[in-house]
């Protein structure tokens, strides 16, 4: 393989940049030339294509966000749009690809794959740690420990008060930031769409805090109930209790990212290199109990990474 490309898709998650860093060292180190897609697909099918040199990667290890950019792409959905990037490659001498990204980036890269047999590996980044193959995704660490900070924050202002508030966090799929996050900042309450919600028991909870009042309640925004707001006002009409809430919303996918996801990005990258150089294809590289993974892209999708019972089980026990 003489010449690979890297790009980033998807909702953006802190250490792509490290990610692509590490694709783009190792590929240099090895004598492969690298190239990168701007804008996720919408970049590949209008054929934004830029040369990328160690130079290039510098600075990029710390920044949020990703500098390729990145995009939701409607076109590439269609076979036509494939067809154009598959194009735009080939006319580039793009002889594989390391996609970054969610569920939605590793439907594509698999239609790539199979359409036009143009070799991709996928390197999982996304904030809502919910991709089948890996103990943790690119960007989760940073996000949750966002989480957690604005959440200690609100913590201080709800006892000042005696204010019950109800945070929203990210996971349209799947409640890993709201437990995590739930956990490590002891909330009274956490609500994933993996457990059934009892606004009952909620209810209870608040009472046990008594004259205090202060209650934090996580809600993990694919909860079955909906959001804060949808809390807010279930609580207001069935129990008339009055609650704050706070949407964290985008915060979370924003920020220089932590040790783990740039050390976690670094590895994966330079992993998915050696995937492509061995020959693989149709997988994403993730990292399970310490070990590099390979994990086809429809299983990424297709298989559901569970919530720990044990992690549910403590954030009961212990709110
Ligand atoms: O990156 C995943 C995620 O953060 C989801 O949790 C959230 O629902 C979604 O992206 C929102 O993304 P966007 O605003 O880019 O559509």
């Amino acid at each position: 393989m003489k010449k690979i490309g890297v790009f980033t898709s998807g909702g953006d998650s802190p250490g792509m940049n490290a990610n692509v860093r590490a694709v783009a060292r190792y590929c240099i180190e090895m004598g492969i030339e690298v190239v990168g897609i701007e804008d996720g697909f919408t970049g590949m099918i209008e054929g934004r294509i830029i040369p990328i040199n160690r130079a290039w990667t510098a600075q990029i290890i710390s920044q949020g966000g990703t500098v390729l950019k990145t995009s939701r792409c409607k076109e590439f959905m269609h076979i036509g749009g494939r067809s154009a990037a598959a194009a735009k490659l080939k006319e580039a001498g793009v002889q594989g690809l390391v996609a970054c990204g969610g569920d939605g980036t590793f439907h594509g890269a698999h239609a790539l794959w199979v359409e036009h047999q143009i070799p991709v590996v996928g390197t999982p980044g996304t904030i809502d740690n919910d991709l089948y193959g890996t103990d943790y995704t690119i960007g989760y660490d940073t996000a949750i420990n966002t989480a957690a900070e604005a959440i200690d924050k609100i913590r201080d202002t709800a006892a000042s008060h005696g204010r019950i508030f109800i945070i929203e966090v990210m996971g349209r799929h799947a409640g890993f930031i709201a437990m995590d996050v739930g956990i490590a900042s002891g909330a009274e309450y956490v609500a994933v769409p993996e457990t059934i919600t009892n606004l009952d028991i909620l209810y209870q909870k608040i009472l046990e805090q008594g004259k205090n009042k202060r209650t934090i309640v996580i809600v993990g925004e694919g909860d079955e109930v909906g959001g804060a707001t949808i809390f807010k006002q279930l609580l207001k009409e069935q129990y008339d209790v009055d609650a704050h809430i706070a949407i964290l919303g985008h915060i979370q996918r924003g920020g220089s990212p932590t040790v783990r996801d740039r050390v976690l990005a670094t590895r994966l990258g330079v992993a998915a290199v050696d995937a492509l150089l061995e020959g693989k294809t149709d997988v994403m590289v993730g990292e399970i109990n310490g070990d590099i993974s390979y994990t086809s892209f429809e299983d990424t999708w297709t298989k559901r990474k569970p919530l720990h019972d044990y992690l549910i089980r403590l954030s009961d026990i212990l709110a």
